[in-house]
């Protein structure tokens, strides 16, 4: 048997549910993550032997504190354990090819947590494993993070009826999962930034397919005052992200214009709230004013990591795995 035809008949066997962008989940069940993580946040006792005897790898080609540190964590509270492994020096596929990997992590881990430079690598790690695949980062997406904003955003408002919220700056992978995210929540999406460096066409398409369904909009354009009006959020991240640090310079100069100042928050709601999922660079896309305010939720939606991956971990092992205990 080839290993194409082999792969095949892998996933007959047992079609594997991944997260490797935001749209891997129903809204139902977005919503359903989200409250899980709202019941682990509230009451960590009862959740503490959820993955008994179960294992996470971290594969990571990138730099990461807040990602790292909270999936490791979660696993070590709800009663697993995570290794991790560093790809920092050798990308996944160098040393050896992804689906040989992918073949070797799933028959001793339960889920594979993998931050890469190509969604393309997850999608691969993912066609060979037997195992559920989490992005933690790719080039294109950031679905975790996005739980994790979501999340401070519901426990902010109480809802997220009418919420809209403004991304100002680059339409990075961070971007690309609160507009595939936001709509599926009922949420109003505004990114603002150079049309240069504005979102995929195709994802557009989609996000704006799903907000028509929901009641709610997509916005692109250039102005950042359109954008920030009536916003109960406003998020930026950095102008030049892993991957892209080539760029730094002209990175700079396309977006000067598109600083997050407390003239621009004090554009949105008056209640309006301000995010990043860090690291920032202050100064450059934030002022220290804006992001040292009361405003400022930066380090809500880091502790909602925690919570976050906690709940995808039990969602990811109970859809691939059964129960978890
Ligand atoms: N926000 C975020 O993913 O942070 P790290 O890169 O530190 O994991
Ligand atoms: N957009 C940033 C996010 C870091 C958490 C990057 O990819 O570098």
């Amino acid at each position: 048997m080839n290993i194409h035809s082999e792969a095949t008949a892998r996933q007959q066997r047992a079609p594997v549910r991944h997260f490797l962008s935001d749209a891997d989940l129903s809204a139902d069940e977005l919503r359903e993550v989200l409250d899980l993580a709202a019941s682990v946040k509230a009451d960590r006792g009862r959740f503490r032997r959820v993955l008994q005897d179960r294992s996470i790898v971290m594969l990571f080609e990138k730099p990461s504190l807040r990602t790292r540190m909270t999936f490791e964590l979660a696993a070590a509270q709800l009663g697993g354990f995570a290794v991790f492994q560093d790809h920092r020096d050798g990308r996944i596929g160098q040393r050896e090819p992804a689906p040989d990997i992918s073949r070797n992590l799933d028959r001793w881990f339960d889920a594979i947590v993998a931050r890469t430079f190509s969604q393309k690598t997850l999608e691969l790690l993912a066609k060979w494993s037997s195992v559920p695949v989490i992005n933690a980062l790719s080039e294109s997406f950031h679905p975790c993070q996005a739980l994790a904003d979501y999340l401070t955003l519901l426990e902010r408002f109480g809802s997220f009826d009418g919420l809209k919220l403004a991304y100002v700056g680059d339409a990075n992978n961070v971007a690309h999962s609160l507009l595939h995210c936001g709509p599926q929540l009922g949420v109003s999406v505004s990114i603002c930034g150079p049309a240069a460096y504005g979102p995929r066409p195709d994802d557009l398409v989609k996000a704006r397919q799903v907000a028509e369904r929901n009641g709610c909009t997509v916005e692109v354009g250039e102005d950042i005052r359109q954008a920030v009006q009536g916003a109960a959020a406003v998020y930026t991240d950095v102008w030049t992200s892993m991957g892209w640090e080539a760029e730094t310079q002209q990175r700079r100069i396309a977006f000067a214009d598109y600083k997050v100042d407390s003239a621009v928050m004090r554009l949105a709601e008056k209640r309006a709230v301000f995010m990043h999922c860090l690291p920032a660079q202050r100064g450059a896309e934030v002022t220290n004013a804006v992001i040292e305010s009361p405003q400022s939720v930066v380090f809500d939606q880091a502790e909602n990591r925690l919570h976050a991956h906690k709940a995808i971990l039990i969602k990811m092992m109970e859809d691939n795995h059964g129960q978890a205990s």
